[in-house]
């Protein structure tokens, strides 16, 4: 059978599959367990104590580092032989250890290039931000210490005023320690499970290809794998190292306490996973190596690897290594070991000590950089489809939503809108007006998507495969012709976005006069970049095949997509005056990703499974820097039961991310064609979102300037309370608002855990009720139970428009929540909502605070104060404040005293929401009178 039959058999299978969704579901086979990965199988046999490196000739180098070598322990007595005995992994090591101001502690290890390998080991650029190299610390000098009852000396580093980094010598291990307790927090190699393959010659008659079903991978290079032990003291559960679909504390997956499904390490390998398993530690669309411990006693930890190859990781369940004669450390019950195993590359790794989740987050973000502020219209409702037919169909969805009076922001096309799945071009007959439809949406302050994936065409007359081709922009097979896979348009080939001259000539397909038909409302969407081949090995690119710099996929595979995104949203940069802020979405990712757009968590299933695990993924994702996430509100796969996609909308109005989508094959199902009342349902859903858009705003701010994730776990605002350890079935929005999702069919009723000592108010009817303790509450239809933390001032947007553009001059709410001190305290931060300006202080950032009867409202920051003037003159025209809700108020509060003007106000009774059927009536000032810029107070009498 000749290539183009079997690959028409392919395309016919695939399409068979796309035809029956339900039929078929994730198919296991095609895929490698870590059996079928001989890397991963040689490393997971290994056993505790076997590394038998020690490190010596430690010194500190002119860079300020900490610079060692690791040799085995046998070798210590012949150091002296010249050559170095060529045998496996007995050439030495160089480890390298630098700290960084804010507690940040990294150790490099690689092999020796003077002794020359055959190869230099592929280390990930374009990552690490430029400006983490100024926060460098340079060692002046260590001391030597025995510990642990050591007979050889360990050299200690100094970390930060609480923290100091230790290299010990024998047996070899990496950990950060408490300066004052000694106690260890972050240790690598305390199990003695290291392990470093390094390059080498074949040997005669060894074979190094390996075989999957029916791919070969040449592995020209033979092993190369990585793997050692992370150990997290004081830690009572592990998160992070998305992106799987399952709890957001890590169950074990070796040891005591397995759970079935569970043998397989966390696998971080991007694939396009058809039907994913809802509870699984089987890797999907993107990876971020990068694990954070939490434990009630010691804080919060955390440990990344910068690492683009195939990675493996097992969490040990506590015990696992009882028995084993080699363990090296007591056993702790509040210690978490965890075994990280990749295919190749280097060792590049950070450890970061908290001690608060907030503090780690920040931490991380200042490596790999903080969220891209996104413009205000993205934060708002998304409605996509595989497909939006035509620009008839376009227009009748689009006035629907205004005949049903429900607002959206951005209308999504998928793949069918192109010219035979030629990305930058247009189906001729179906959108032949495409610049003229964008504009008539834009008129009512609405955006559009369109989709833009990395696989091109393989067709001479389509000028990106022209241009492509006769550069050598593609990715090469390992015989050195471009790689040809299949995907959507049948033979394909794909842009080798690792080269940066490549991206450059990417980035410049997105200017208005190459992307013909598009303008300046028009932004992009990043799908299949893991990247899918559909006929390529586990549905993806070979590991052999060559990227610039003949670097092997195999080593870069986890950032392709990551580098794919940042081309293109580098593209909607360039275009047009380049002070738009780009808008692209991705399903691939890693670390970085998040200062280049919005993740999606991919090909859910519309069920309620998948609505339940949304909330750990997207929370994993927003602690590990990708605040900007959700998952498809509705489910991809399948048709939802009008009940789930109600529910749905409510949990999903509070992802950072709100998109509706679908699949091709699942029926239509826009909010209105399920009935009157289900239409009043997802409109009211929707409008809560619509509502607090200038409460997440001002959260994607905070994300912006310090990591901090848009929606948190519990943990994250309540550290020291374990019963939060375990929830992720709820979530906080910021530090103010707390979120129960419902899950299951017909619930009757719904249990609710508050945190802390304070209480909070129903964020709908306004009741009252004592922190720390679990609620049995009546689940209603209206909505899932949301709450505001006592203590703070929450700004809304009452009135409801076409889109968040519109909503612009509106006049905002504030709702303030007094605590058990009568105080409460909240920001707002604003800017144009499109433009880099605010990079140059044209924002402002208030602060509210109410105390002694007396509400403030004041600067949160110098640079917002003298910008105060422009902004307002400007922008903002319109915007005051037109009704304060004080929940806790004493109802004997009749008047208040606002200043400047000394004007007197009444205090009335009034709806907690705009919502009908309110019969709660709250202390409210209704039209104070003030404007949102300026500084005023405003004193209860
Ligand atoms: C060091 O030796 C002492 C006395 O034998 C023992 O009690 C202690 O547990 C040892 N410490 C470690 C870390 O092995
Ligand atoms: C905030 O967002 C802007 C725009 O996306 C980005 O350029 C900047 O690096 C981000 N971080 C900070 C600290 O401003
Ligand atoms: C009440 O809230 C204010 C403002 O958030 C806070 O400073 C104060 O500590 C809180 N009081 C109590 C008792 O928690």
């Amino acid at each position: 059978m000749n290539n183009s039959s079997s690959n028409r058999i392919l395309i016919l299978l695939f399409s068979l599959l796309l035809i029956s969704p339900l039929a078929l579901s994730w198919k296991k086979d095609e895929f490698r367990n870590c059996d079928q990965t001989p890397f991963c199988k040689r490393a997971r046999s290994r056993k505790p104590g076997a590394c038998n490196l020690i490190a010596t000739g430690v010194a500190i180098s002119d860079d300020g580092d900490l610079t060692a070598k690791l040799i085995p322990r046998t070798l210590e007595n012949n150091e002296a032989q010249d050559p170095p005995i060529e045998k496996d992994n007995s050439k030495p090591l160089l480890l390298t250890i630098s700290v960084y101001q804010d507690g940040i502690f990294r150790f490099k290890i690689d092999e020796d290039p003077s002794l020359n390998p055959p190869k230099k080991r592929f280390e990930v650029p374009d990552v690490i931000i430029d400006e983490f190299s100024s926060k460098k610390l340079y060692l002046q000098r260590l001391s030597e210490e025995k510990i642990d009852n050591d007979s050889e000396y360990s050299s200690v580093v100094y970390l930060d005023d609480d923290y100091e980094g230790v290299l010990r010598h024998d047996p070899f291990e990496v950990f950060v320690r408490d300066r004052v307790s000694k106690k260890r927090v972050l240790s690598v190699n305390s199990n003695g499970l290291f392990d470093f393959e390094q390059l080498r010659e074949k040997t005669e008659g060894e074979d190094w290809q390996e075989r999957f079903r029916s791919h070969t991978d040449s592995r020209p290079y033979g092993p190369q794998s990585i793997s050692f032990d992370v150990s997290f003291f004081g830690a009572d559960f592990v998160s992070g190292i998305p992106e799987h679909a399952t709890s957001l504390a890590l169950k074990p997956t070796r040891g005591p306490g397995v759970e079935d499904g569970f043998s397989e390490p966390y696998r971080l390998f991007n694939l396009d996973v058809f039907e994913y398993l809802h509870e699984s530690p089987f890797g999907l669309y993107g990876s971020i190596p990068f694990m954070i411990s939490h434990g009630k006693s010691r804080g919060t930890s955390g440990f990344f690897w910068l690492n683009a190859a195939e990675m493996q990781i097992d969490v040990f369940g506590s015990g696992w290594n009882a028995g084993e004669d080699k363990i090296m450390l007591p056993v702790d019950e509040h210690r978490i070991d965890t075994l990280w195993m990749s295919e190749a590359g280097v060792v590049d790794a950070f450890f970061f000590v908290g001690p608060g989740p907030k503090d780690v987050v920040k931490q991380y973000t200042s490596v790999t950089g903080r969220p891209a502020m996104p413009q205000l219209f993205a934060t708002a409702y998304h409605q996509c489809r595989w497909n939006y037919r035509d620009e008839e169909d376009v227009f009748g969805v689009d006035s629907k939503f205004d005949e049903h009076d429900i607002p959206y922001d951005v209308l999504w096309l998928d793949i069918e809108h192109t010219d035979g799945k030629r990305y930058f071009t247009w189906d001729k007959i179906l959108f032949p007006n495409p610049a003229e439809m964008q504009n008539k949406l834009a008129a009512k302050g609405r955006h559009m998507v369109t989709i833009v994936d990395p696989h091109i065409k393989r067709d001479d007359a389509y000028h990106i495969h022209k241009e492509a081709s006769d550069n050598g922009y593609y990715v090469k097979e390992a015989n050195g012709k471009d790689f040809d896979g299949w995907c959507w348009p049948g033979s394909s080939s794909y842009v080798d976005v690792v080269n940066p001259e490549i991206r450059s000539w990417w980035a410049d397909k997105f200017s208005y006069d190459q992307y013909v038909g598009s303008t300046p409302s028009l932004y992009i969407w990043n799908d299949m970049n893991e990247p899918s081949v559909f006929n390529g090995p586990e549905v993806s690119m070979p590991r052999d095949a060559l990227h610039y710099g003949n670097v092997e996929h195999r080593e870069l595979h986890n950032a392709y997509g990551y580098y794919f995104h940042m081309a293109s949203s580098n593209g909607l940069l360039k275009r047009g005056n380049g002070n738009d802020r780009p808008f692209v979405l991705s399903r691939a990712f890693f670390p970085g990703s998040q200062r280049y757009g919005a993740i999606w968590t991919g090909d859910n299933t519309a069920d309620w499974d998948h609505l339940r695990v949304s909330i750990p993924m997207v929370l994993t994702l927003g602690l590990t820097g990708i605040i900007f996430s959700g998952a498809d509100v509705g489910g991809f796969f399948g048709n939802p039961e009008p009940e789930l996609l109600v529910r749905w909308y409510q949990v999903g109005a509070y992802y950072p991310f709100f998109r509706a989508h679908a699949h091709q094959d699942t029926k239509r199902r826009e909010p209105w064609l399920f009935g009157d009342r289900n239409t009043e349902l997802i409109r009211e859903a929707i409008h809560t979102r619509y509502m607090y858009l200038p409460y997440y705003y001002t959260l994607f701010r905070e994300a912006n300037l310090t990591g901090t994730p848009v929606l948190r776990p519990l943990w994250m605002e309540f550290p020291s309370d374990e019963e939060t350890f375990s929830n992720d079935e709820a979530f906080m929005v910021g530090n103010s608002l707390l979120v129960q999702g419902i899950y299951t069919e017909r619930a009757k009723k719904v249990s609710v855990y508050l945190p802390g000592e304070e209480s909070w108010y129903d964020a709908r009817t306004g009741t009252t009720y004592k922190g720390g303790k679990r609620y049995k509450l009546d689940a209603t239809e209206e909505s899932i139970p949301a709450f505001q933390r006592a203590g703070t001032i929450i700004p809304r947007k009452d009135r409801f428009r076409r889109s968040s553009t519109q909503m612009e001059n509106d006049p905002y709410t504030l709702v303030i929540t007094l605590n058990s001190s009568k105080e409460a305290e909240g920001e707002l931060y604003i800017d144009d909502g499109k433009s880099f300006e605010f990079q140059q202080g044209a924002y402002v950032h208030r602060r509210f605070t109410f105390s002694s009867g007396k509400l403030t409202s004041s600067s949160l920051s110098h640079s917002a104060a003298t910008n105060t003037a422009v902004k307002s003159s400007t922008v903002l025209p319109g915007s005051t404040v037109e009704r304060i809700i004080l929940l806790g108020l004493p109802s004997s509060a009749k008047s208040a005293v606002v200043e400047p003007g000394k004007q007197k106000v009444e205090i009335e009774l009034g709806p907690l929401t705009m919502r009908r059927g309110q019969t709660h009536m709250y202390p409210t000032i209704r039209k104070p009178n003030v404007r949102i810029t300026d500084d005023w107070t405003i004193q209860i009498l």
